[in-house]
């Protein structure tokens, strides 16, 4: 498996870009030889933060830019979902499930992110944007036998 590799991605915010994230995700994890299963929890994690920040932030304002960092450092995948947009007043109500502030919303997106994933951290300001932050660690048989 590669030993360390950052990359970061700038796109616009419409939905479109959604897709394109998930491609993205999936050429950066190609050289770690993921499961068909692990790789697309990975991407459903990424897809709901994604469009968060498209939908929720952004209103699909496509001026405005969404960023993608992605890292891997040894076998733990760190994702970085960043936007300016209009942030989230109350961070513990939003990581609820069912709660949206969108009535045809079903509210699932933060628990599909916490149940693919290792950690979920979101750090978030009213008027200045959201930062949500995805850990998973990729070799989890490994994890455990060294465990045992
Ligand atoms: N990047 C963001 N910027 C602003 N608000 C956000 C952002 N991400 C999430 N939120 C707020 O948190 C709430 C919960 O998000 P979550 O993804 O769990 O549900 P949802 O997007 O409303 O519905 P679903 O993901 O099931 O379509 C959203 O309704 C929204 O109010
Ligand atoms: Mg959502």
């Amino acid at each position: 498996m590669v030993k360390e590799n950052k990359v970061e991605v700038r796109f616009s915010s419409i939905g479109e870009n959604v897709a394109l994230a998930r491609m993205v995700l999936s050429a950066f994890l190609m050289p770690c030889d993921l499961t068909r299963e692990i790789l697309d929890e990975i991407k459903i994690a990424l897809s709901e933060a994604v469009t968060n920040s498209i939908i929720h932030a952004y209103g699909e304002d496509a001026n405005q830019t969404v960023i993608l960092r992605m890292c891997l450092n040894d076998d733990i995948l760190t994702l970085e979902i960043e936007d300016n947009g209009v942030g989230i007043p109350d961070i513990k109500k939003a990581l609820e499930p069912e709660y949206s502030t969108m009535a045809e919303h079903m509210g699932l997106g933060f628990i599909f992110m916490k149940t693919f994933m290792d950690e979920l951290e979101v750090v978030s300001e009213v008027g200045k944007g959201t930062k949500v932050i995805l850990r998973r660690q990729l070799t989890e048989e490994k994890a455990i036998s060294e465990v045992g």
